[in-house]
């Protein structure tokens, strides 16, 4: 049966962690899969994360199945925290949420939604776009295509190449936009581009697919889900995917939701059919346990401000950590201007330096980044920083 099977090349973010795994350089730094560390190199739980967790454990009383669309308080709570209170309520049963295992799960399930709707539809994802939309939406059947969005030599988004774009996209198409933090760039959308992005959509009748899985990591709660908010509110149709791995960092318990908004309540609950008998033909349905923990936290007052404020100590560390590389490049060599670094969003940005040198810094210092230049600022700490300056800076001006 299997004789004709030929090893498959690891997956590129997935791979290069196990690589970094079994590297035996005792100063090894990893910057490759999105991560958050402490200053002592620890990926610690939320501490409202661990008192929802085990009270939780206390209250719970069986584990039979849960119901096959998630957690009724997360279903509840996720979808509040995505689109604000007062959206979620107008759009009452036009939206519908279903807990899937980690934002793959939900991008998969929104994938199959759209493959039973719409067999034709392209998905147009950004150039570049996270490593993984490839494999996981076309093998549900769609077709990619891209779209202009990063300018290597600005090290942004070049706006005007986007909107060229997107106003060539043929109608009824599907548009995958990142929510915020635009992984691997870091480059996002400012909230004028968004207006001028959602406009377009609107007159070309393309259907937004957003990928959130960073909301807070960027500007705050709010802010990042301007996106989100803007087109849910604009535009008939919109199918979001939301992952809480790093945001409430339960990355292993696999808790994500995928989102659909369509005209009527009918045509959701047509929709969010065909998404619950895509899970049942996968995996029937989603591990109940982290969905369930960040219901119970969304649920609580007190737990919510814990993890709010935690949420915020998080993003405040990264930007200083962020903006400690630039100055940190700029002050150690004058070769390439990082001050845009300084100006990326969320967990990911592009070094930008030479492919050469990433191998180089992975082989001669153990610095591991994705082959794209992409670095997880997460990854960075107060010890680990002045290395990687040095050494950085090193590699480049050879
Ligand atoms: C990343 O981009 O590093 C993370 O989203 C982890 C993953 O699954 O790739």
């Amino acid at each position: 049966m299997f004789e004709q099977l030929k090893t498959l090349p690891a997956d590129p973010i997935l791979g290069l962690n196990q690589i970094f795994q079994q590297d035996n350089n005792a100063d090894k730094i990893n910057l490759s899969i999105g991560v958050y560390q402490t200053a002592q190199g620890t990926t610690p739980i939320f501490a409202a994360v661990k008192k929802a967790e085990q009270q939780l454990i206390d209250l719970q009383t069986t584990k039979a199945y849960a119901p096959q669309a998630g957690d009724p308080a997360f279903v509840e709570h996720i979808t509040n925290l995505l689109l604000g209170d007062e959206l979620a309520k107008t759009l009452g049963d036009r939206v519908a949420t279903v807990m899937t295992p980690g934002g793959c799960g939900a991008l998969r399930m929104n994938a199959e939604l759209l493959i039973q709707s719409n067999p034709n539809a392209t998905v147009w994802v950004s150039d570049p776009t996270w490593a993984n939309h490839y494999p996981l939406l076309q093998s549900a059947g769609l077709t990619l295509k891209t779209y202009n969005y990063y300018s290597p030599e600005t090290h942004g988004v070049d706006f005007a190449a986007m909107v060229e774009s997107l106003n060539a996209i043929p109608k009824g198409d599907v548009v995958l936009l990142h929510g915020c933090c635009h992984n691997p760039t870091g480059a996002d959308l400012t909230k004028a581009q968004w207006d001028t992005v959602i406009d377009i959509l609107a007159e070309r009748d393309l259907m937004p697919f957003i990928d959130v899985a960073y909301q807070g990591f960027g500007d705050s709660l709010v802010d990042d889900a301007y996106g989100i908010r803007l087109a849910v509110s604009r535009l008939p149709e919109v199918l979001i995917a939301s992952s809480c791995s790093k945001n409430f960092g339960v990355y292993r318990e696999r808790v994500g939701a995928a989102l659909v908004i369509t005209t009527s309540e009918a045509q959701t609950a047509a929709a969010k059919s065909h998404i619950l008998s895509a899970a049942r033909r996968c995996y029937s349905m989603p591990p109940s346990h982290g969905g369930a923990v960040v219901g119970h936290l969304l649920s609580s007052e007190s737990l919510t401000q814990e993890w709010k404020s935690e949420l915020e100590s998080v993003r405040t560390r990264m930007n200083s950590l962020r903006q400690g590389l630039a100055t940190g490049l700029n002050q150690a060599q004058s070769k390439i201007d990082f001050s845009f670094v300084s100006q990326s969003k969320g967990m990911f940005c592009y070094l930008g330096i030479p492919q050469q040198d990433v191998l180089t810094l992975r082989s001669e210092f153990g610095i591991y980044l994705l082959e794209s230049t992409r670095i997880n600022v997460a990854g960075l700490s107060e010890q680990n920083l002045p290395v990687i300056v040095e050494r950085v800076a090193d590699v480049i001006t050879r």
